[in-house]
């Protein structure tokens, strides 16, 4: 057993559950209410104020989120985090706690493309300049920093790409110039990759992806240090995006068995990816558990498990990567990931669809692409999908 799996997999079932007696569930219950009852005016006061610890209103704290954030918080080991709405909630909320107007944010072109639409806009309307540079390129970042800049953010791997951004030279970076890093982590999950080892600060999820990991739960969630996430909470407080106690639950649940769930995820993308290698109707593939993978050393130094999503370019036009998609039967056509079922899109209808097609050129993002998000199934049977859809073509 390796440090990553002593780490993970007990914490992931136990950390933050309440087994509050003297009833003592094993599974935390869901706080499903929206207000909290006080004996006295003096104890409302006393919350109210923070001079005691207590729960007055679910959209400010709620015990069964509360429950799921300290799981977070362990498994990325780091002091405290928050929970959100969506993943975009908990974006959004970190940006607005970090950034305000005048300020300079330096970020790559391959994030997410809400999170793209968000930067465009707070560039846009509140006066946030935003540099984008390429993900692999440290100088780049360090080229661009400014007096004025207040966050360095990256996601890594990125989608559907599957780049690396080095983690250590831009926390070193960041360091050096007392800027923050701010690392999406939805791909890898805390079970491939722990950023705050490499000194990033702030670390935010899609747990709509393999934190809940079914395909069934919309959430976010932010790590980070004590103060940070204080800091955070009242941002959330004022914009609302909390997220609710059943689907806090929801993602608790999830989260017990992300251990188990990313080792199957993990390895039957590996599988895939190296089936889909010696195809002869692909073309590329992009996987970073590949030896072929360009940033393949730095994966294997800088994460445990190289994840679920497996790109690759067909051999053949739009239509013919089209008609492919449509003929799969097990891999559904579905635009998320890190759930239970085998997923497929094409980036360009998907989650590129609103991008200039030079932008998805200089992207990478091309008509051939087809994303998988593996799930747990039995990998033969991914595989024999794959092989009837490619037959067809
Ligand atoms: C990497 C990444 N970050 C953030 C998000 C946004 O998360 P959500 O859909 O939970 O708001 C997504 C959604 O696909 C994503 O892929």
């Amino acid at each position: 057993m390796n440090v990553k799996d002593k780490w993970l997999a007990t914490k992931a079932v136990h950390a933050g559950e309440r087994r509050d007696p003297p009833i003592g569930p094993v599974s935390t219950p869901i706080y499903e209410t929206s207000v909290f009852v006080f004996s006295s005016t003096r104890e409302l006061i006393d919350v109210i104020s923070q001079r005691k610890e207590g729960f007055l209103y679910t959209r400010f704290d709620n015990p069964t989120v509360t429950a799921v954030e300290q799981k977070m918080a362990e498994l990325e080991g780091v002091e405290a985090a928050a929970a959100f709405s969506s993943g975009m909630a908990a974006i959004a909320s970190a940006l607005f706690t970090v950034v305000s107007s005048g300020d300079h944010i330096v970020t790559t072109q391959d994030i997410y493309g809400g999170t793209v639409s968000l930067f465009a806009d707070i560039q846009a309307r509140f006066g946030v300049d935003v540099t984008w540079v390429e993900a692999t390129d440290t100088d780049a970042f360090a080229k661009a920093l400014r007096p004025e800049t207040k966050a360095i953010y990256v996601e890594t791997p990125t989608n559907p790409t599957l780049k690396l951004v080095n983690l250590a030279q831009v926390c070193k970076l960041g360091k050096e110039k007392g800027i923050p890093v701010i690392v999406d982590s939805t791909f890898a999950s805390p079970h491939n990759s722990r950023p705050a080892l490499h000194g990033v600060d702030v670390i935010v999820h899609s747990a709509t992806k393999y934190l809940g990991g079914h395909n069934d739960v919309t959430a976010g969630v932010v790590c980070g240090t004590r103060d940070f996430i204080q800091t955070l909470k009242t941002t959330r407080k004022m914009l609302g995006g909390t997220l609710d106690p059943v689907a806090a639950w929801l993602l608790l649940r999830g989260l017990k068995t992300l251990d188990v769930r990313m080792q199957r995820h993990n390895a039957n993308a590996l599988q895939v990816a190296q089936w889909l290698e010696t195809h002869p109707k692909v073309k590329r593939v992009y996987y970073p558990g590949l030896k072929s993978h360009p940033q393949h050393g730095l994966a294997k130094d800088q994460m445990w498990g190289f994840g679920g999503v497996v790109s690759f370019e067909i051999d053949g036009d739009f239509a013919t990567t089209t008609r492919f998609v449509e003929r799969l039967k097990l891999c559904l056509l579905a635009p998320s990931l890190g759930g239970t079922e085998t997923l497929v899109t094409q980036p360009v209808t998907s989650s590129h669809y609103f991008m200039s097609p030079e932008d998805r050129q200089k992207a990478g993002i091309t008509d051939q692409l087809v994303r998988l998000s593996i799930g747990i199934e039995y990998v033969e049977d991914i595989i024999a999908d794959l092989d009837q859809a490619f037959k067809a073509v």
